[in-house]
């Protein structure tokens, strides 16, 4: 059974990375190639000519169509071969497979599964993007190698910050505060409020803060492939709503996972917060510091992987910290289960 869960929207570039040229990216298994027409359209096609399946990234565009290298046969956008070299017929045959695409949040998302079902308005929101008063840093991007379960396990997994994090976000103070977990069809999230609490140094930093505080870390998981940090902090003694949680200080982390292949992942980020919105040096530095964060689980999860494709095992003992992150494994397997027995 495959791990890979075919309808769903991923994040297969950053808007940036795609421009009038061939750019090629391995996405759920499958070789891809994308560029933009002279009308800025994206266009994502199987990467492999119909006829001698020589990856069309190494032909070139010749205005909007794509010409295979070897023998110049040449696609639309749409993945129908418009002409072959030499002769007039073309062959029902000369096709290959072209994508869903929506380009959204400065990403460019992908439709791997049945393109009847590849509804735009289901792309996960991310939130305040495009709001005033909001900050937003982008373009974050890494290879991981691990399986996205792997990772999606991290994700769920704060016990590990104390020791795969010590010298960027590592903070033992607040592990021994009780964590909630709550979870949806297609969502999971761990939390733990710690209220009334002297805010520490770095919130009386960004806020404006003249007592105690109520802070929060809420860990989402939206299935199959979003983690969202939400990370508050706000005047002690008001109710927890969106509303007074957005007063204080508020950053949501974002991550996109895109498989690459049964064993690595594309690993996208990006962070929008509420404070600091016109600081560069801020933003340099949050770049830098999650950009240093995120290869610290890279290389954690690249090792965990390796042993277990090794020894073909995953796990050998369970500890109560494994709750959630054995949570969010089990919906995603199910989820996976669940799209290949309906196909
Ligand atoms: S392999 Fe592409 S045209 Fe022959
Ligand atoms: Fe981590």
């Amino acid at each position: 059974m495959s791990i890979y869960i075919r309808n769903a929207w991923y994040v297969a570039a950053w808007a940036s990375e795609v421009n009038h040229e061939l750019f090629k990216r391995t996405i759920l298994g499958e070789p891809i190639v994308l560029y933009r027409k002279n009308d800025g359209t994206p266009v994502a096609l199987i990467d492999r000519c119909a006829h001698k399946l020589l990856p069309l990234s190494m032909g070139r565009l010749v205005g909007d169509y794509v010409q295979c290298g070897y023998h110049g046969l040449e696609y639309d956008c749409s993945g129908a071969c418009v002409r072959v070299p030499g002769q007039e017929r073309i062959p029902a045959t000369a096709k290959v497979r072209s994508f869903p695409l929506v380009e959204r949040y400065n990403a460019i998302w992908i439709w791997m599964g049945d393109p009847a079902r590849a509804d735009p308005a289901a792309i996960h929101e991310v939130r305040k993007i495009n709001e005033p008063g909001w900050a937003v840093i982008d373009g974050g991007y890494q290879l991981h190698g691990g399986d996205y379960l792997n990772i999606a396990e991290n994700l769920q997994d704060p016990a590990h910050t104390t020791y795969v994090h010590l010298r960027t976000i590592g903070n033992p103070a607040t592990s021994d505060v009780p964590v909630k977990v709550e979870q949806g069809p297609d969502y999971l999230v761990t939390y733990r409020w710690s209220n009334n609490v002297p805010p520490p140094p770095i919130d009386k930093r960004n806020g404006d803060f003249k007592g105690l505080v109520d802070r929060c870390q809420y860990y989402h998981y939206f299935l199959p492939c979003v983690s969202r940090v939400d990370v508050v902090t706000m005047d002690a003694g008001q109710e927890h709503t969106e509303e007074n949680m957005d007063k204080g200080l508020r950053l949501y982390g974002y991550k996109f996972l895109t498989p690459e292949t049964e064993t690595t992942t594309h690993f996208f980020w990006m962070q929008v917060r509420n404070f600091g919105v016109d600081d560069s040096k801020m933003q340099a530095e949050q770049f830098a510091s999650l950009d240093q964060t995120f290869a610290e689980d890279n290389v954690i999860v690249t090792a965990v992987q390796r042993e277990q494709t090794a020894t073909g095992t995953r796990q050998q003992t369970w500890l109560s910290i494994d709750a959630g992150p054995s949570r969010v494994r089990k919906m995603l397997e199910d989820m996976a289960a669940a799209e290949q027995t309906a196909t």
